[in-house]
């Protein structure tokens, strides 16, 4: 083989590979290309300071507010890209059925009220400006923050969906997965098992309900009652989380998976020891996943508006 052609076999697998590259960046990441933390800067610069003051009132009232709003972030996200598609509420002329009630959500993702009020407080600073998707992402980093968590720069310029999808929604992670099926459903977002073992260390607060525990409900406890995910820090964001799981003490099977699962061994529980042992490392893995959650694209484009009202595309106010 000359070296001319061996050179010219080389370059053009490197397109090949560079045009397979630029794909799987174009279905999975190209929101977050588009977007920047300055977006507002000129359009609506107190978005942070009103978002970061509508939580910290509701927090006041229930504490479990910020655990609830950052799901709510992430339920947007695996479904359809973070494009706020979760937060619209069924409409039949609009054609439009709510992922609220599919089984991850229904009776279970709450928030909804608070997202409303940050949506009418940005409308009255700046009309048809902030996204509700963008909302979302800000409200998740300043929950963790409020908490005492880390804090990071949220990439923004997000557009709102206009439909729903109850096929993704209805394949949302179950708290009764084994571990490949939570891997599978990262990595077809393009998310890794340290993105996986990151982010599930969210549930170092919040609540659940017991019939998702891996306890289960004790006798005379309505499915509903709830328990804290984190029974040492129940409402602080720490690395409190990874050590109950070392315990084999996590509230939900599918944060047990994580070490007992027979693929965990060469997976995700040495990242669980690692951020056990190491509350900083986690911080920053924490919010570099955040980001790359945040970045997941709408699969249909992005052909977006901005909603007027989270829970409408028809542009009517609340
Ligand atoms: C690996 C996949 C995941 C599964 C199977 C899962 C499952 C669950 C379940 C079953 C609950 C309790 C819901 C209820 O009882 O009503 C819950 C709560 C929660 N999840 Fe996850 N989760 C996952 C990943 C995540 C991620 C990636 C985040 C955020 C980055 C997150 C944040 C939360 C928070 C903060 C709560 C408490 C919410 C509240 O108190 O209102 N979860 N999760």
């Amino acid at each position: 083989m000359s070296a001319s052609f061996r050179f010219s076999l080389a370059a053009r697998c490197s397109v090949l590979l560079a045009a397979a590259v630029m794909v799987l960046v174009l279905s999975h990441g190209a929101q977050g290309a588009g977007l920047s933390s300055s977006f507002y800067d000129g359009s609506c610069p107190g978005t942070r300071d009103i978002v970061r003051r509508v939580i910290q009132d509701a927090r006041v009232a229930d504490a479990r507010i910020p655990a609830s709003l950052i799901r709510l972030h992430f339920h947007d996200c695996f479904v359809n890209g973070c494009d706020g598609s979760l937060l619209l509420d069924d409409d039949a002329q609009a054609a439009i059925m709510t992922e609220k009630n599919v089984p991850a959500n229904d009776r279970s993702a709450r928030g909804f009220g608070v997202v409303d009020n940050i949506k009418r407080a940005l409308e009255n600073a700046c009309p048809g400006i902030v996204s509700c998707a963008d909302i979302l992402a800000l409200a998740a980093e300043i929950s963790v923050e409020l908490a005492g968590g880390p804090s990071w720069t949220v990439p923004l310029g997000r557009r709102d969906g206009t439909t729903t999808n109850i096929e993704s929604a209805n394949n949302l992670p179950s708290p009764f997965d084994p571990l490949e099926t939570l891997q599978e459903k990262f990595r077809n977002l393009g998310l890794d098992d340290t993105d996986l073992v990151a982010l599930q260390g969210a549930h170092t607060f919040g609540r659940a309900q017991c019939q998702f525990t891996q306890r289960n409900c004790t006798a005379g406890q309505s499915e509903g009652a709830l328990v804290n995910l984190d029974g040492v820090t129940p409402d602080v964001f720490d690395n409190k989380y990874y050590g109950i799981l070392l315990r084999g003490r996590a509230q939900l099977p599918s944060d047990q998976v994580m070490l007992s699962d027979p693929v965990a061994a060469r997976t995700t529980a040495p990242i669980v020891r690692r951020f056990s042992g190491n509350q900083k490392d986690f911080f920053r893995n924490f919010a570099v996943s955040m980001v790359k959650m945040g970045n997941i694209s709408p699969l249909t484009g992005r052909d977006g508006e901005i909603r007027k009202n989270c829970r409408r595309i028809n542009k009517k106010p609340y």
